[in-house]
């Protein structure tokens, strides 16, 4: 948590106000939730004599969907899954990427079907997450798992959203009750990040890059979720006091080349209580939640072929 407290210098003549941010590290909670995942797909291989099995499609080759399907890879791999990454040229027809997930669904040996977003513009992306089997859409993205999300039924949590509530917990930040403003209205983050802190009884405000008095808006934020992909739009003028900061953006930075959010780190952490870095925030904690959707919908499986 932020101390603040006030230090009188050596000569008595001026007060200072040091403050210590609590920087919530997505790093550090992710290797602890794939530990857990890990230790479960060892029982798991036991009991069902293989481990879950997540298949990752990349269509196209956009450098940012690169490295985030090489990351989703590598901690499959980490937890010990069976992973597979198939990766197709921009060219591929719609129909030939329908007929590949009509493929996936079908193979007993898969669990876990993911599409990496966004699709090139000729493919609907509609049709191909609504043409992915929904026991296995470790994406909550199929619309049952959306409407059940919205209808409170059981579902598959989406994973970045999932991650940002574990990672509010985890620094001990208070939602019920809270004021809390999201920034992104997306179908990945911002509406179904909106529904799960209104399911723990925060009141949610969902905006958006042009909505009006923004700063008016989120400086009465307790929680704050910035989802927009802009570099640094959140400055320390928009964030409350001792507000929890939360940062889903990945961006370049203009100025520098290097990754950034869509908050400026450093003014905002001189006012946050608790804020996520980036890199190192929620995109770690993404892929844990996935890793966890994929042991969910491998075990969903395994247990309704024991019935
Ligand atoms: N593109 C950006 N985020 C995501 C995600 O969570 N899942 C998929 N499939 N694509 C994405």
């Amino acid at each position: 948590m932020k101390l603040y407290g006030a230090i009188v210098s050596a000569d008595n003549s001026k007060l200072k106000t040091q403050t210590s941010i609590m920087t919530i590290s997505g790093t550090q909670l992710a290797k602890e939730i794939k530990e857990n995942v890990k230790g479960k797909v060892a029982e798991a291989i036991k009991e069902f004599g293989r481990p879950p099995h997540l298949v990752v499609i990349l269509v196209g080759e956009d450098p940012a969907s690169q490295s985030y399907v090489k990351g989703k890879g590598k901690d499959a791999e980490e937890v010990g899954f069976k992973s597979t990454t198939i990766r197709k040229p921009d060219t591929i027809s719609e129909k030939e990427l329908l007929n590949l997930i009509h493929e996936l669904n079908a193979d007993e040996d898969v669990d876990g079907i993911l599409v990496q977003l966004p699709l090139p513009k000729h493919i609907d992306e509609d049709k191909v997450i609504e043409t992915i089997d929904k026991s296995k859409d470790v994406d909550g993205f199929h619309p049952a798992n959306v409407a059940a999300l919205w209808q409170k039924r059981p579902c598959i949590y989406p994973c970045t959203p999932k991650g940002i509530i574990k990672l509010l917990d985890k620094a001990g930040v208070e939602i019920e009750g809270k004021k809390a403003v999201v920034i992104g209205r997306s179908n990945i983050v911002g509406l179904p990040v909106s529904k799960l802190l209104l399911d723990r009884n925060a009141t949610v405000t969902i905006a958006h890059s042009r909505s009006l008095n923004l700063p008016e808006v989120t400086s009465h934020a307790d929680i704050l979720v910035v989802a927009i992909g802009r570099p640094k739009f959140v400055t320390a003028d928009m964030v409350k006091p001792g507000a929890a900061v939360i940062d889903v953006g990945v961006n370049r930075d203009p100025d520098s080349g290097k990754l950034c959010g869509d908050v400026d780190f450093d003014s905002c952490a001189e006012i946050a209580s608790v804020i996520t870095p980036v890199p190192g925030g929620v995109g770690p904690m993404t892929r844990a939640c996935l890793m966890e959707n994929t042991l969910e919908c491998f075990l969903n499986k395994m247990h309704q072929q024991q019935k």
